[in-house]
């Protein structure tokens, strides 16, 4: 079994050293970026954009994956995709037409994923599930990093994996907010494939390289 992937959110970054925090996270063993996007309207927190996506590009071989926490996603999806994104997460709160956003990402060349805020219910997911390549569980409320993780999470957890072997898809299942090395093991045994973190990879005292090997060694495998 190959081990949980660690996604760092450069949320929690020095952006004033975002190359240098790119290259020691790539370095230290990162699977690839998590690059946040708030809009002041869905969440309510601004937040990146797409000159961001580009900045990182050449500075990484890894795959960049934007979450977009943005109203109407889908007029936004060639910029960051034109940017460099490899990956576009939309929220189903966030867009009346998800299965068009879905296949616009995925038209326009990159990978879909998709997420929900902790009180929306499963099921909203549902139908759209066979389309994605990532689905993503949200264990806080979107809109800032260094919150805590929302236990009631690792129920949704479980039961997304559920969901996905239900109808056989390979879709990757990642967790975003409030990981850390306390809750990992929790998270991938619920059936986490991919743990997004920000304060535990950027803002946890130790170098990032063994901030990002904690967190994977608290994994471990699935
Ligand atoms: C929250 C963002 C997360 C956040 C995670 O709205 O979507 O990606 O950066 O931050 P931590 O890991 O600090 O909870
Ligand atoms: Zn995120």
């Amino acid at each position: 079994m190959p081990d949980v992937s660690i996604a760092p959110s450069i949320l929690s970054a020095d952006f004033a050293r975002l190359g240098e925090q790119v290259r020691e996270a790539e370095q230290g063993g990162a699977d690839w970026f998590h690059v946040d996007v708030m809009d002041g309207h869905f969440v309510p927190n601004i937040s990146l954009g797409p000159l961001i996506v580009a900045a990182m590009r050449p500075l990484t071989r890894l795959p960049i994956e934007v979450h977009l926490m943005i109203e109407r996603p889908e007029r936004y999806l060639s910029e960051f995709i034109n940017a460099g994104a490899d990956r576009v997460i939309v929220h189903v709160e966030a867009s009346v037409h998800l299965h068009r956003a879905i296949q616009a990402i995925k038209e326009l060349g990159a990978q879909a994923g998709v997420t929900l805020n902790p009180a929306t219910p499963l099921v909203m997911l549902a139908d759209i599930l066979p389309e994605v390549d990532l689905a993503m569980i949200m264990s806080v409320n979107p809109g800032f990093s260094g919150q805590r993780y929302i236990p009631a999470s690792t129920t949704r957890v479980r039961r997304l994996r559920e969901m996905l072997d239900g109808i056989g898809s390979p879709a990757l299942l990642s967790v975003d907010g409030g990981v850390t090395p306390e809750n990992a093991a929790e998270i991938a045994a619920a059936g986490a494939t991919a743990l997004v973190a920000a304060s535990a990879i950027f803002n946890a005292g130790a170098p990032i390289a063994q901030n990002i090997a904690r967190l994977r060694s608290a994994a471990g495998r699935r």
